[in-house]
């Protein structure tokens, strides 16, 4: 399921909610201003329904009684965190985008670790922004771990990732997956990086665990993206996409300056930053695109 409001099972919960009640819009202005995730009108029966779960806890009847859950009461942030909970639910899975590894191996990489290297630095910066259940940044932590005698050799790399949903996060940390989101991922692999849990179930091992850090970030807190400087690399993959233009355009350029020159950022398959911004200078590769932030002494129509 992708970010934004998820298919509900509970259609008794929203058939029954009024969406006239000018409260879901409310709630709807709310939730986008917080977190840049914006529900067109049509799906308001989806927000509905989320929010009709957070309503039964707390006991609030109508929606007007829940904003003011949201707004006013002393627990208001908490109660906003929960219902950002419910609403973002991250589909993921391991390897999700062989493309972009490729991408890292043959080009990306090389040209970064050239010239960091030659500037006496020998640590690689990435982010995983919008992380969900934590099977990004554990792929690319076995494809640098995979690399680290080869590509990277002389390197060290530390990884952050980060989401919204305090579930998510909680789950990435603990690790476990099952076959679904390991579907794409070999058995050596998995015989390297994980330990049976049981007979569906395996765990990352606490090695891969050990190189990355994950944290509550929201992609529309101003104030936190302006402390997360001197990446390397930022894959943004899959999250934008329910966000209106506004709001990515502000969450783009954080991007932009939190990536160092020669950076590059990736989005998810489906996504581009066509019309959203003109900062970045578009990459192609075979299966995929990135976006490459030029160093200081790059001329345009030049090649990266
Ligand atoms: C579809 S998942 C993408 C997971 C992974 N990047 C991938 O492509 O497989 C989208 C994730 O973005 C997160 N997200 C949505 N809005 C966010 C925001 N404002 N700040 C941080 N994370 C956000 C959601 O919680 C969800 O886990």
């Amino acid at each position: 399921m992708a970010v934004g409001l998820a298919k509900d099972k509970s259609s008794a919960t929203s058939a029954q909610a009024d969406l006239s009640d000018p409260g879901y819009l409310k709630i709807r202005d709310l939730i986008y201003q917080i977190s840049g995730i914006y529900q067109p009108e049509e799906k308001l029966y989806l927000l509905a329904a989320r929010c009709a779960r957070r309503m039964n806890v707390v006991n609030a009847k109508t929606p007007a009684e829940y904003l003011e859950h949201l707004t006013v009461r002393g627990n208001r942030e908490a109660e906003l965190r929960l219902l950002l909970n419910e609403i973002t639910i991250g589909e993921t899975y391991m390897f999700r985008s062989p493309p972009q590894l490729e991408a890292l191996r043959t080009v990306v990489l090389p040209q970064i670790l050239e010239a960091k290297g030659k500037m006496g630095f020998k640590r690689l910066r990435i982010w995983s922004a919008g992380c969900s259940t934590g099977e990004e940044p554990y792929t690319l932590a076995m494809f640098l771990v995979e690399e680290s005698d080869k590509l990277l050799k002389g390197f060290t790399f530390d990884i952050m990732a980060t989401d919204l949903n305090d579930n998510s996060l909680t789950a990435a940390k603990a690790g476990i997956y099952g076959e679904y989101a390991l579907r794409n991922t070999t058995e050596a692999l998995r015989r390297k990086y994980f330990k049976p849990v049981d007979d569906k179930k395996l765990q990352v091992t606490d090695q891969l665990k050990a190189q990355i850090n994950f944290d509550r970030v929201n992609l529309s807190d101003n104030s936190k993206m302006l402390f997360l400087k001197g990446m390397d690399l930022i894959f943004c993959c899959n999250v934008l996409i329910y966000f209106d233009l506004a709001s990515k355009r502000r969450v783009v350029q954080h991007f932009y300056s939190n990536l160092l020159p020669n950076g590059y950022l990736f989005l998810g398959h489906a996504e581009s930053l066509y019309q959203v911004d003109d900062t970045f200078r578009l990459v192609h590769f075979p299966g995929t695109i990135g976006y490459w932030k030029p160093s200081a002494g790059y001329k345009d129509g030049g090649k990266p």
